[in-house]
């Protein structure tokens, strides 16, 4: 990295800035960083010259009974984690980003109304109309988002193949702890002994998998008896599910790339995770 990270808040600004960058590699936070997010960066670094973070929380991704004025703003002990990974932190302020009321948005496909999407009605919307200003406003060739947040990453993978944006998207690993619990800003809220379940998730999710590889083809009874056992150890179940990779619908016979997806809450804790499966 030749220069000093920038910090900057303006679009104006950040337009001055990157006018001249020949590749630019982009990764939108929210903030609240940890190392899951530091390795989306450093992949970023393999894709550009020019690595641009925002760190941006987004109000129209935010239910109204959803966290979004208590959601941690920590730019900067964010912004020293980045230094020496990023070029340009990008951090607007919420009328920087909406200087006018937002009446127009991108509609995602109705599976963003399924999953995660059945329990926060409008989240994806807002994801996909936040993104879809970021790339107007970064105009990056690569975008890397997390494969924790799967089914955001397959609606942005969808927007830009149906909007024919020209942004090669990454989806990258998820970053585990040494249980194999993802790592994630909501981790920090677990009590000690909810800490210690919530390595639980990735373990019941793995044995799925390991059923389907073994021949299992009863999806329903997979999901059921997951969530079952989910109860009966105290979590609180949004949803298991298994589904194909690309579409996120359920899956069709003989289909090859499957993912199992689940949301479920350790005492007032959501946490999400899932697990790609090859046949
Ligand atoms: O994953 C997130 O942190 C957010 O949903 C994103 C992609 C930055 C949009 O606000």
């Amino acid at each position: 990295m030749k220069n000093e990270m920038q910090i900057i808040h303006s679009v104006f600004e950040l337009r001055q800035r990157l006018a001249t960058e020949p590749t630019v590699a982009f990764v939108p936070t929210m903030g609240n960083l940890h190392e899951g997010h530091l390795d989306l960066v450093r992949i970023a670094r393999e894709h550009g010259r020019c690595v641009v973070v925002s760190i941006f929380v987004n109000p129209l991704q935010f239910g109204p009974n959803e966290d979004f004025h208590k959601y941690p703003r920590t730019l900067q002990a964010d912004c020293e984690k980045l230094q020496g990974l990023a070029d340009v932190v990008f951090a607007p302020a919420v009328p920087e980003m909406y200087p006018e009321q937002q009446t127009m948005f991108v509609e995602p496909p109705p599976v963003a109304t399924e999953l995660c999407g059945a329990f926060r009605p409008g989240h994806f919307r807002g994801v996909a109309t936040v993104v879809m200003k970021l790339f107007n406003i970064v105009q990056p060739q690569v975008a890397v988002f997390g494969k924790k947040d799967y089914q955001q990453l397959a609606i942005i993978r969808q927007m830009v193949a149906q909007f024919n944006l020209p942004i090669t998207i990454i989806g990258a690993e998820t970053k585990r702890s040494a249980d194999g619990l993802a790592l994630s800003s909501r981790n920090q809220y677990l009590a000690e002994n909810e800490r210690t379940e919530a390595a639980f998730m990735n373990q019941m999710l793995k044995g799925i998998a390991q059923a389907i590889k073994q021949g299992e083809r009863d999806f329903a009874r997979l999901e059921q008896d997951a969530m079952q056992t989910l109860e009966s150890r105290g979590w609180q179940v949004d949803y298991v599910a298994i589904r194909g990779q690309q579409s996120l619908l359920r899956p069709e016979p003989g289909e090859k790339a499957l993912v199992v997806l689940a949301a479920a809450k350790l005492g007032m804790t959501r946490l999400i995770d899932n697990i790609e499966v090859f046949l």
